[in-house]
């Protein structure tokens, strides 16, 4: 075999061997064996030492062509999603490719390095000369051999208001783009907004394609786009294969309303993304006190049997100035918002990170199995839980059965007199 990992601890949606520690043999970039003391040899071995090996992070929403902007032209003054909307429009004359893809790579450096494997990033079609577009698909090329990167036509400024975008949305998927997107919330009526969504799943049907759309991305109780997707979604017979992002309107709507839709949502078997780190500072923006989360009603969706990912959405660009490709700190945030601090809601935001957006792309061969693509992250922590709670050390990432990336574990040496020479903020009993 070519590697072998030894000791690992599984998390629970991998884990077949209840509890136990596992070797994970890996040979020709599969998973060729999972079980106890694996009577093999390798060219290289690892020992996880009772360490967390899970398959690796997939950030099921982001925004790649405007990543690693911060600061150009300047910096969102107001922090709003009107003014990054606005700020991002300032930015796209001066877009050059090349900087571009320079940008993209060095995202998925960090994405590489932090475990983070497969991403799904929308790409802004507004633009005639589709330059983001060529941008990326030039970046999917180049990052192919590692990462897996899955495009969305994305019409920023909404395929009804904005002239020529649909032609441009059609131009791209021509081109190679994966998944068909939209944003119903932004067009100029209701009306207008579903019959994008009309014009656009139609449009995903015809081409065989996924759909996902920012959808509902406010804080109107009325804005109800997500019920037209759902519904064009069996009328179209797309079940399976559309997306409703953001969501954010669901926190404001009527209780009633809501136990009428999650029914429709899971008939339709429409997923969803919340996007925990964007939805909590952007939402709520024009309520003075109480002020609303914003977040979309993750567990209850999860409890109707919808399936719900975690994305990542932004990092350091016009509408979110932190953020380092870290999937863990996007599900340590969606477990605050959401409350979801029970054992059982910790390890479905775990799942959120991982198994349930590498569904939304429909990743093959995703998973810590015999058969499995060889794409493993070695976290230092020993469950999912604490890998939340510490954020923790990517100590390997495993990418097409070859190591990828390392860093050390997260120590502190102390200088206290009776006291431990070093702690690694994990509780140790006894
Ligand atoms: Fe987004």
């Amino acid at each position: 075999m070519d590697l072998i990992i030894r000791r690992a601890m599984l998390p629970r949606s991998a884990a077949s061997q209840d509890g136990q520690a596992v070797d994970i043999g890996i040979d020709a970039g599969r998973i060729v064996a999972v079980e106890p003391k694996l009577a093999a040899s390798a060219a290289e071995e690892i020992d996880a030492a009772g360490s967390l090996v899970t398959p690796p992070f997939v950030d099921p929403h982001f925004h790649m062509d405007a990543t690693l902007s911060y600061g150009l032209p300047r910096v969102n003054a107001s922090g709003t999603l009107l003014e990054g909307i606005a700020l991002w429009g300032e930015l796209k004359p001066d877009l050059t490719q090349e900087a571009l893809v320079g940008r993209a790579l060095q995202y998925c450096d960090w994405a590489v390095a932090r475990g983070l494997l497969a991403i799904r990033s929308h790409v802004d079609v507004c633009d005639p000369r589709l330059l983001a577009v060529e941008a990326l698909l030039e970046v999917k090329r180049r990052v192919a051999p590692y990462l897996d990167l899955q495009l969305v036509a994305f019409p920023q400024d909404g395929i009804l208001r904005s002239a020529g975008a649909f032609e441009n949305l059609k131009r791209a998927i021509a081109m190679g783009v994966d998944v068909v997107g939209g944003i119903p919330h932004f067009e100029r009526t209701m009306a207008d907004g579903a019959q994008s969504v009309r014009l656009l799943c139609e449009f995903a049907a015809e081409q065989g394609l996924r759909v996902d759309m920012h959808c509902d991305e406010s804080d109107d109780p009325l804005s109800r786009h997500i019920e037209t997707l759902a519904a064009e979604t069996q009328r179209l017979g797309l079940q399976g294969r559309v997306t409703g992002s953001h969501l954010t309107s669901m926190h404001s709507m009527d209780n009633y309303y809501v136990s009428k839709l999650l029914p429709l949502m899971r008939e339709s078997g429409v997923a969803a993304i919340a996007n925990p780190l964007i939805n909590i500072t952007l939402q709520g923006r024009s309520d003075t006190y109480p002020k609303r989360r914003g977040m979309t009603r993750v567990p209850e969706m999860m409890a109707a049997g919808i399936n719900v990912a975690f994305g990542h959405d932004c990092v350091m660009d016009p509408w979110y100035s932190l953020g380092s490709g870290d999937m863990l700190e996007v599900a340590h945030m969606g477990l605050h918002v959401a409350q979801m601090t029970g054992v059982d809601g910790m390890h479905a935001c775990f799942d959120a990170v991982t198994v349930n957006a590498a569904r939304i792309l429909g990743l093959e061969g995703y998973g810590v199995a015999p058969g499995c693509a060889a794409n493993l992250v070695l976290l230092d922590a020993r469950d999912p839980v604490e890998a939340i709670r510490l954020r923790a050390a990517r100590l390997a990432v495993v990418s097409r059965g070859k190591v990828v990336s390392r860093a050390p574990a997260a120590r502190a040496a102390l200088s206290l007199e009776g006291r431990p020479a070093q702690v690694d903020f994990k509780l140790h009993r006894g």
